[in-house]
């Protein structure tokens, strides 16, 4: 009888704590229907018989986009056996191309020049239950690009908010997370297109940069990007995080030896000449709980860990001009490796200071009504249980 209660107890005071993770993300925006794609799924015909979605339309110069036929999938896996050989679609999917064969089209970012540089990137946020994660970065006073999914941020618009508050690089990861290559032109605008716009509706910035989800990227998507002014960013390192269990096949220790071989790389001269642009995801606990076991290792081998607007000398990467990112040289001169150096002081303004005041100033006031209504719970049980063992003994 005692231990079915206090299994209960349990239960709910987990229930309580997780819902409280949360509850800093209640969230002011309204969606209206018609207005953005259905959350996590490839947009469809709710957004394009809108007025505004062609007018999106007619604004892209469709000649200066590759005529490539969509890439077919069956099962998972790309029918690529009548794909020349010659990838005449610089197709990353197929072997990794990054310097695209269409006239015009720009090629992607996929390392940090600088030598012995670790440009951090996170995928697939936000999440209402990573504020732990983002803690950790803060305290580490630590920023990143993060590859936001535009029904992710619908769904947790103080998480994005904050995460531009606590001065990370922010970039565009699609709406639904397809494979971009499988999509129709209409598809792949408004993946791209609708994500933009969630993004500068809920944390007022327009992102000039996107990251193909699974890399999936040819040059009919590329030249898309380009004309919504997004550069495309890929990677030279993969830690191969999200593959591990229970939602993929890798066990823990398989993707420890991943991130052991990127520390050994930082150490032996693998980066010597130039650095890297490592892909990690915020995607589950496992994956973030692999990024903050790695962070110490990864600080120690390499001489520095920073977004890749830093290390690409992107000062003002959104197309909003009021908002300035440090660039390699001002990390530098900001950054002393004096150990008296404050932390949080790296200079350059980052966010906007009017949100995080607001967001800081709600967390608080609603996770103390948490703990109230968690304390009252816990005393209502109690209760409960006492008249329960009452009447067991009449
Ligand atoms: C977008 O424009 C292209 C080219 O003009 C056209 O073929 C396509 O039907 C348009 N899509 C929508 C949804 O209107
Ligand atoms: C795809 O999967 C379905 C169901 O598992 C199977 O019936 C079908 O044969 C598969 N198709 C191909 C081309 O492998
Ligand atoms: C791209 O940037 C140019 C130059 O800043 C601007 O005129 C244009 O409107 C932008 N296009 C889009 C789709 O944002
Ligand atoms: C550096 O370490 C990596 C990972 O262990 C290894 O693959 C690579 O061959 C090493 N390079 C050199 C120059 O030792
Ligand atoms: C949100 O995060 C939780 C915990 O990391 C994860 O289990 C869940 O799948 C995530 N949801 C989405 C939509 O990414
Ligand atoms: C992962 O889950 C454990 C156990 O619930 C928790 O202590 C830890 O803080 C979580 N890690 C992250 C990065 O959220
Ligand atoms: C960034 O700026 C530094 C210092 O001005 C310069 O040495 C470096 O080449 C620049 N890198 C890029 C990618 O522009
Ligand atoms: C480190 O601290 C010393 C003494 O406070 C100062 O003279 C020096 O300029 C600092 N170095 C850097 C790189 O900030
Ligand atoms: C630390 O300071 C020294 C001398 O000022 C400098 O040469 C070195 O590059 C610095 N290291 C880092 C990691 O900034
Ligand atoms: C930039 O300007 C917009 C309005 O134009 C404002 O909402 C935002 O807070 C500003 N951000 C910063 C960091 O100054
Ligand atoms: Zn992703």
């Amino acid at each position: 009888m005692v231990s079915t209660s206090l299994f209960f107890l349990v239960i709910l005071i987990s229930a309580v704590i997780a819902q409280q993770q949360c509850v800093p993300y209640t969230s002011q925006f309204t969606f209206t229907p018609g207005e953005y794609p259905n959350i996590w799924s490839t947009p469809s015909t709710e957004v394009f018989n809108t007025a505004e979605f062609k007018q999106v339309n007619s604004s892209i110069k469709w000649s200066m986009v590759p005529n490539i036929p969509p890439k077919v999938m069956v099962n998972g896996t790309f029918v690529s056996s009548t794909y020349p050989a010659t990838d005449p679609d610089c197709w990353w999917s197929y072997k990794l191309c990054v310097t695209p064969k269409a006239p015009g089209v720009n090629p992607d970012y996929y390392m940090c020049p600088e030598p012995d540089t670790w440009g951090l990137t996170y995928d697939d946020g936000p999440n209402c239950s990573h504020t732990q994660f983002y803690d950790f970065l803060k305290q580490n006073n630590q920023k990143a690009s993060m590859f936001f999914v535009g029904s992710n941020v619908a769904d947790w618009p103080n998480e994005a908010i904050r995460a531009l508050t606590d001065g990370h690089h922010i970039c565009v990861h699609t709406w639904s997370h397809p494979y971009m290559t499988t999509l129709t032109n209409d598809q792949v605008l408004a993946e791209l297109y609708y994500t933009r716009k969630v993004i500068k509706y809920v944390m007022g910035i327009t992102p000039l940069c996107w990251r193909p989800p699974f890399g999936d990227v040819d040059d009919r998507v590329r030249a898309i990007a380009q004309q919504l002014n997004m550069s495309t960013v890929i990677w030279n390192l993969d830690s191969d995080d999200w593959q591990m269990q229970p939602a993929g096949s890798f066990t823990s220790a398989q993707v420890d030896s991943i991130f052991q071989g990127f520390v050994d790389m930082g150490k032996n001269g693998t980066f010597a000449t130039s650095g890297a642009i490592a892909l990690e995801h915020e995607l589950n606990n496992g994956t973030m709980s692999k990024a903050e076991q790695w962070y110490p290792a990864i600080k120690g081998a390499y001489k520095y860990v920073v977004p890749v607007a830093t290390c690409l000398n992107i000062s003002q990467p959104y197309a909003e001009t009021n908002y300035t990112y440090q660039t390699f040289a001002q990390m530098l001169a900001t950054t002393s490796n004096n150990s008296t150096s404050t932390p949080g002081g790296s200079g350059t303004s980052s966010g906007p200071n009017g949100a995080k005041s607001s967001t800081t100033k709600k967390s608080s006031s609603v996770s103390i009504t948490s703990y109230i209504s968690l304390i009252s719970t816990v005393v209502i049980m109690l209760i409960a249980q006492l008249f329960g063992n009452l009447f067991q003994q009449a």
